[in-house]
């Protein structure tokens, strides 16, 4: 099953929407199979961001992003990584949809609640970066049959 990584940001943790989020993946019916608490270095974040450290914006994402502890999580599903994309809504949170994560809890381009993944590749290398192997769960679902028809069982899992 494809894997995706999100973070739910400082702004979040705050603001008290950690179970507000959590319970939108899970209510989707995808699966985390990974989730740890943590500060993000100085060296995590440059690596995490290395593609936006030109941007002028990027002292003040750097600083958001140290404002409190994330909650990095391994999300698990058929196309995960797109509908998780679709889950949250555009990175401006004013021009996300009502119903995405982004369009419903926040304002903000920055302040803007998760980090999601944009491409498997991209989410094998964010995973890499947030999880050892031994931090990643496989374990069996005991409802995935009625989460999903028989063809998609074939051909995601
Ligand atoms: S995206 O989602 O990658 O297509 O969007 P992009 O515009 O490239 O933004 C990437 C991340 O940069 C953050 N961002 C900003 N932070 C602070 N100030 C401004 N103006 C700003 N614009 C974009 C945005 O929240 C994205 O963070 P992540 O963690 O990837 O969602």
């Amino acid at each position: 099953m494809e894997k995706t990584l999100i973070l739910i940001k400082p702004n979040a943790i705050q603001r008290g929407l950690i179970g507000d989020i959590v319970t939108r993946f899970e209510r989707k019916g995808l699966r985390f199979v990974g989730m740890k608490m943590l500060f993000m270095t100085d060296e995590i974040v440059n690596e995490h961001y290395a593609h936006l450290k030109n941007r002028p914006f990027f002292p003040y994402l750097k600083a958001s992003m140290q404002a409190a502890p994330i909650i990095a999580c391994c999300i698990e599903g058929a196309e995960a990584v797109d509908t998780v994309r679709l889950l949250v809504g555009a990175t401006n949170s004013r021009k996300a949809l009502p119903g995405t994560i982004r369009g419903d809890f926040s304002m903000s381009g920055e302040q803007n609640v998760v980090h999601a993944s944009d491409s498997v590749e991209n989410a094998l290398i964010e995973i890499d970066r947030f999880f050892a192997p031994g931090e990643l769960f496989d374990y069996e679902s005991a409802v995935t049959r009625f989460e999903y028809g028989g063809e998609e069982s074939q051909k995601f899992m």
